[in-house]
């Protein structure tokens, strides 16, 4: 979702503010801008579409020591140039990530005051509204001191004042935003990756923090008093952001799941270790899971893991219903918050209701020092790496894994008889992933591809891994599709199984197989084209399927680890085969950093 860039420095900002916002298209967007300072003035240049389109507008001699940039993806009005920021009035030109919730009082209000308008934005009115107090006091952090209190939603702006253009201005309310410390030089962004070309110091903003940025300074205030901040090192080797050859960081990302496995593993392979690095959470006798998207998914399949090995109730719930609903949550309740960008507006919104009801918070998170990995009680990172692509694969599959070495660490802390031989097993499950990882898949691609509904099928824990099947499925290559618990299809959606629909089966749990494979003879009674992974210790009757795809049985707890892996690469090859934006998907972004 949107992405800030900012510089301020000896050198040229242009080159730096694009290199910034393509460093940030992995977020999501729509359209793209920059406003640097040329002849004393602010040039604004930004355009609809892809960073390209905006590059041809540049005038190659233009030059300039201070510049914001901008990724947008369109909240208020569409994706045009207009709506597009920068956005200028007044004295402030202004680059926003968030919602200001409160936008149409305020704009009636300045409309009143004689501002005009250019946009659909809620951005366009917080630049005017900052504009109108500052005229007002000439103090540009006392005004966004006020807008502090004034702006409901959430917002990080990166902002430069007509009467001071040696100076960025930044100030942040639940969007993320941190500031790279260079030599001679600083830096605004929405995440540190977008300035690692240049610098790996950097400053994380809290909540309401206003930032001065000079070329050799930064001053951070917070109700009007200054603080001190820490420098922070990013220890991530740019390389990773690298696409080393594959057609497609999702391919690449796919690929390196054994590797990043692999390494994971290394710290939960004995009970010592588990124990050591993972919390003891047995008192707690609730749990609540709460995250989005695939990060929801990753919960589902671990409410079944914790549920089945550790006896304890799990609530797993999208955290857009959490949070506007009744909670039954108290201080024996363990929330935990899954979420791989860690910044995700929903999931930490809900962080923050479980924090005032009591619960101890647990994030499993993926970028370090990210919003809600600064705020949870507990976190355990998921180790994953830098991930680009917007559908997440690496990501979900460390996030089952951590959350399946928490189900593990229960057990054990509760004495509950596990299999003396899982830790060998869990050992062997990456290179169980790499057998897994060339195959292709061309045959089912070529059927796929021409289709416009696909369901799933599965019972219990493969329930739980088809909706992230189903997921990636349609979000890469925007073929409909839905995922179904096998027994409940017959009760309503079967009415679209018709000649040839794919039926694609999950069947890896022994003891209710013979019940999934029921339902699936019932869609291929009604025509269906079936398509079953199976694990390769159970029989699977000829007359349930068209194809057939096997995996390897590992222990139950990484199980889902394995079943998702050829499901990954289908949807990938199929969204390929159709010549789809694989990376970076229509409409969809990376962190969804508004609600
Ligand atoms: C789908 C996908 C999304 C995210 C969701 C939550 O491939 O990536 O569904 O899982 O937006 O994001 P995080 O995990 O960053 O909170």
């Amino acid at each position: 979702m949107c992405g800030i860039i900012g510089y301020i420095g000896k050198k040229n900002s242009i080159p730096r503010l694009i290199n910034g916002l393509k460093t940030l298209e992995y977020r999501g967007y729509d359209s793209a801008g920059i406003a640097y300072v040329k002849d004393n003035k602010i040039k604004i240049i930004k355009e609809a579409g892809k960073i390209a389109n905006l590059e041809k507008l540049l005038e190659d001699k233009d030059s300039s020591n201070i510049g914001i940039g901008h990724t947008r993806w369109a909240t208020h009005g569409g994706a045009t140039s207009n709506n597009a920021h920068p956005h200028k009035q007044g004295h402030i030109t202004l680059v926003h990530n968030g919602i200001i919730e409160n936008y149409q009082e305020l704009k009636d209000m300045l409309i009143d005051n004689g501002y005009k308008f250019n946009s659909d934005t809620d951005t366009e009115v917080a630049c005017a509204y900052i504009d109108y107090l500052y005229r007002e006091n000439k103090d540009i952090v006392e005004s966004l001191d006020k807008c502090n209190s004034i702006f409901k939603g959430s917002y990080a702006f990166g902002i430069i004042v007509d009467d001071d253009y040696d100076s960025l201005y930044a100030v942040r309310k639940n969007s993320p935003l941190i500031i790279g410390i260079g030599d001679n030089e600083n830096y605004i962004a929405s995440d540190v990756p977008a300035i690692l070309d240049y610098t790996n110091k950097y400053t994380l903003l809290n909540n309401y923090d206003i930032a001065k940025i000079t070329k050799d300074k930064v001053t951070v205030y917070n109700n009007l008093k200054e603080v001190s901040k820490d420098i922070l090192t990013y220890n991530i080797d740019k390389s990773v952001r690298d696409i080393n050859g594959y057609d497609h960081y999702m391919l690449k990302e796919i690929n390196e799941q054994s590797i990043i496995l692999n390494n994971l593993i290394k710290n939960y392979d004995s009970k010592d270790k588990i124990l050591k690095n993972i919390k003891d959470y047995t008192k707690y006798n609730k749990i609540f899971i709460v995250a989005c998207g695939s990060a929801y998914h990753a919960g589902v399949v671990s409410k079944y893991m914790i549920e089945k090995y550790a006896d304890i109730e799990v609530n797993v719930e999208i955290a857009s219903e959490f949070r506007y609903k009744k909670l039954f949550i108290d201080n024996n309740t363990l929330v935990i918050a899954i979420s791989q960008s860690g910044e995700t507006a929903d999931t930490l919104a809900s962080v923050r209701i479980a924090k005032e009801l009591g619960a101890h918070t647990l994030g499993i998170i993926n970028v370090e020092e990210s919003s809600i990995a600064r705020e949870v009680d507990d976190v355990i990172y998921t180790k994953a790496g830098i991930e680009v692509a917007v559908a997440t694969t690496k990501g979900y599959t460390t996030q089952v894994f951590i959350l399946s070495m928490l189900a593990l660490s229960l057990a054990i802390r509760k004495n509950i008889n596990i299999d003396k031989d899982i830790f060998n097993k869990i050992r062997l499950v990456p290179n169980l992933i790499n057998s897994l990882l060339d195959r292709k898949y061309n045959y089912l691609t070529k059927i796929l591809k021409k289709k416009n509904d696909i369901f799933f099928l599965g019972r219990n824990i493969d329930y739980a891994s088809v909706l992230e099947a189903s997921l990636k499925l349609k979000e890469i290559t925007y073929i409909h599709s839905e995922a179904y618990a096998a027994g409940e299809l017959k009760h309503g959606t079967i009415s679209l199984i018709e000649d040839d629909t794919p039926v694609i089966s999950l069947v890896t749990n022994k003891d209710i197989a013979e019940k999934t494979i029921s339902n699936i003879k019932e869609t291929i009674a009604r025509g269906a084209y079936s398509i079953i992974i199976a694990t390769k210790d159970i029989d699977i009757p000829k007359d349930s399927y068209n194809d057939l795809i096997r995996i390897d049985r590992t222990v139950d707890l990484l199980q889902p680890i394995l079943n998702i892996i050829p499901l990954q690469l289908i949807a990938y090859n199929v969204a390929k085969s159709k010549g789809c934006d694989i990376d970076k998907p229509r409409n969809l972004a990376k962190s969804v950093t508004v609600e």
